[in-house]
């Protein structure tokens, strides 16, 4: 075989792997290889194409996210409008459903009509359009006459396709919803609350937010999914007829008695689900052919409960009829097809004493009020606080302390405090008091500011012994300057004694003064002072993120630090140079500037360096990375480790290049074993895989 086709057939076999990989990692949740093994792949990929760009397609897994962010987004109008959906809220809305199809196709009352069932995904919806089998445009929503064209994006997804397994000829728009899923959406609320940001309420305005951003490798590294679920009609026809004998011409003769024939008709929107699947585009798997009203209200009740343990956020089911025929035949209202429905779960709600309303200062100083609780159980947890957002909210429900309350858990994370139950609400003397919003700071006193258009009020003091606590566990934290060992309640005993007031501080601790704190004996205190020590060279990156400036995550970090160099190129840029980066925008860029211009936060830099915190970005990885001895090796870790936290022993080993998974496999390098082992010992024993107890895994990191 000549060399250039035997190129092209390893090109297609590798990009055929990487796709089979995706559609098991993002679509069926289910990953037959590992992470590294999957780069593994993407990377001889593109070390292939490196050597033959002629050989690239528009549809390689290296094509997703291509060239720079994008200027902005075009508006272009839907071939056919994408409409909303009707809503019902309990099943005697679900069975009047059930009539007025059956009444619109003039059905007899007992005949049952086959309905398909699926889950409602929160997040927002999307049009794709393929030609060829190839992925060719992407476009929201909107208005549902006009959408953005979000194609950059869309291909930054992994679950969506760039080819369809099968080269479907001509023009195809298939349509769904784009989600967040919950592991990447509290990822993601977290990086945003150590950034100082608010986080999002919901994983649809966290979807909508990403979807919106000019940055495609901002959405990849995000990590939406999509769920498609439907063809769209004009080409319905001609896909779905093809493959049956069944005309798609309406077949239901007015007055005609009708029994099973609407269970075995096709073409059916089950049999599109399944064509879509077949394609290789991503299909929630969730859905349920019913025959009839009340099995599709029982997959209503099934998953009002179960969907807590989906790793997506769902808020209800939509049910439609399957057959096309009897779709087109009951047409549609301006805003909703007749033929579907979207019952709405309900929010799960529970009624119980406010005990308390207090008050947090975050680490930005955002002071906020919150409700204490009598515990109650609600939507499988017990519920002890829950947000009350701001004092103009608190003042326009009327909620007091004393009242009972109707909680609620949504779409949102954090349950809410709906309102007072004012029926139940103690009269006379009894009667509570409205709350009143502090105007001072609850930790340190100072009056609280709030600025002109804003409903948070928030303590200007820089010194605010809340906020240098909040401050000081993020410099701490894992993501930041990792210094082991110091949690909330060390850096609470600290900051109470006047040991620290500011990051500088850390570096000014030594071990006796530590020695001499609850629960700290002289080895932990030496443990300690070393972590503290070490930390100093993290580089200038997590320096940067580690002092809290104001929006900026450990992205933005990172792009600043690497683009000037360290602190002294960054104190000389202009927010326009900062801006001129991709990837930070003009809210984190005069938010770096408005940092570093104010003397106090110059003072504590100065210090910092004086201590000997490297404010450099290092460029050749970590100031003291271990030598690489364990790199392409995975570990696993059983048992309580006695020398050491399970979390240092897997840093250990990831600093050397080796990585630690969950499961024991015959691959894996060594299981290491500490007290109470449970049952992966003896697979590993089963496997021949080498058991590595604390001594024998201290050697093998070298600390020894
Ligand atoms: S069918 C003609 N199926 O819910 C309308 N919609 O509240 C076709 N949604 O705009 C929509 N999951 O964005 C359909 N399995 C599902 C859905 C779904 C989520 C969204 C969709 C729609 C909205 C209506």
């Amino acid at each position: 075989m000549p060399t250039t086709d035997r190129v092209a057939r390893d090109l297609a076999e590798l990009r055929a792997a990487i796709r089979h990989h995706e559609e098991r990692y993002y679509v069926l949740h289910d990953p037959e290889i590992s992470d590294t093994e999957f780069d593994q792949l993407l990377h001889r990929l593109t070390a292939l194409e490196a050597d033959h760009p002629e050989l690239v397609t528009p549809d390689s897994p290296t094509q997703r996210v291509a060239g720079r962010p994008v200027d902005g987004f075009d508006t272009v109008q839907h071939d056919v409008p994408m409409l909303s959906l009707d809503n019902a809220y309990d099943e005697a809305e679900l069975t009047a459903f059930d009539e007025r199809v059956r009444k619109g196709l003039e059905l007899e009352a007992d005949a049952p009509i086959a309905y398909v069932a699926e889950l409602k995904i929160d997040g927002l919806s999307i049009a794709l359009h393929y030609r060829d089998g190839l992925l060719r445009r992407g476009v929201t929503r909107g208005d549902g006459v006009r959408g953005e064209e979000v194609t950059s994006n869309v291909r930054a997804i992994r679950s969506i396709p760039l080819g369809l397994k099968v080269a479907v000829p001509g023009d195809i728009e298939v349509r769904g919803e784009i989600f967040l899923p919950r592991a990447s959406f509290d990822r993601m609320n977290v990086a945003r609350l150590e950034a100082g940001d608010s986080p999002f309420a919901n994983p649809r305005n966290a979807a909508a937010g990403t979807m919106r951003t000019l940055d495609p490798a901002l959405v990849e590294r995000r990590g939406l999914g999509a769920y498609l679920y439907q063809l769209v009609e004009s080409v319905v026809e001609v896909v779905a007829e093809a493959p049956v004998a069944e005309p798609a011409t309406p077949t239901v003769e007015v007055g005609h008695t009708v029994h099973d024939h609407q269970l075995e008709a096709r073409p059916g929107h089950a049999a599109v689900l399944e064509q879509l699947t077949a394609w290789g585009l991503p299909v929630d798997r969730h859905w349920r052919r019913c025959r009839g009203i009340d099995e599709a209200i029982d997959y209503c009740r099934t998953w009002a409960d179960e969907r807590r343990a989906l790793p997506f956020g769902t808020d209800g089911v939509v049910i439609k009829v399957d057959r096309l025929a009897d779709r087109l035949r009951l047409g549609q209202t301006a805003k909703f097809p007749r033929w579907a429905m979207a019952f709405k779960f309900p929010a799960e709600q529970a009624t119980t004493r406010l005990l308390q309303i207090e008050v947090n200062v975050g680490r930005t100083g955002a002071v906020t009020p919150y409700a204490v609780l009598e515990p109650v159980q609600l939507a499988g947890t017990t519920v002890r606080m829950a947000t009350l957002h701001n004092a103009e909210d608190v003042a326009r429900k009327d909620v007091r302390v004393g009242d009972v309350v109707l909680v609620e858990k949504g779409g949102d994370i954090i349950p809410k405090v709906v309102k007072p139950i004012l029926g139940r609400r103690p009269t006379g003397d009894d009667e509570p008091a409205p709350f009143v919003m502090p105007t001072t700071c609850p930790a340190c006193d100072t009056t609280l500011d709030r600025g002109d258009d804003e409903v948070v009020w928030r303590c200007p003091n820089h010194q605010c012994p809340a906020k240098v606590r909040r401050g000081l566990e993020h410099f701490a934290g894992r993501r930041a300057m990792n210094i082991e060992g110091l949690g909330e309640s060390l850096i609470n005993q600290l900051v109470d004694r006047r040991l620290v007031g500011d990051a500088a501080d850390l570096y000014g601790l030594t071990a006796e003064t530590l020695a001499g704190l609850e629960r700290m004996g002289a080895k932990s205190a030496d443990n300690l002072t070393a972590e503290i020590g070490a930390s100093k060279g993290r580089g200038f990156a997590r320096v940067l993120f580690g002092l809290g400036v104001r929006h900026v995550g450990e992205g933005a970090a990172d792009l600043l630090a690497g683009r000037f160099g360290g602190l002294p190129g960054l104190l000389a840029a202009s927010v326009e140079e900062m801006e001129a980066i991709d990837g930070v925008g003009p809210i984190v860029a005069e938010s770096v500037r408005r940092y570093l211009d104010d003397a106090a936060n110059r003072r504590l830099l100065d210090r910092l360096e004086a201590a000997g915190v490297v404010m450099e970005v290092d460029r050749d990885g970590p100031v003291d990375a271990p030598a690489q001895t364990l790199a392409g090796h995975t570990f696993v870790i059983t048992g309580t480790l006695t020398t050491m936290s399970r979390e240092a022993a897997k840093r250990a080993i990831e600093a050397r290049g080796g990585k630690v998974t969950g499961s024991v496999s015959a691959k894996t390098r060594g299981l290491v074993v500490g007290e109470d082992p449970g049952s992966k010992l003896a697979k590993a024993e089963a496997l021949g895989v080498p058991i590595l107890d604390e001594a024998a895994f201290g050697k093998l990191i070298g600390s020894l």
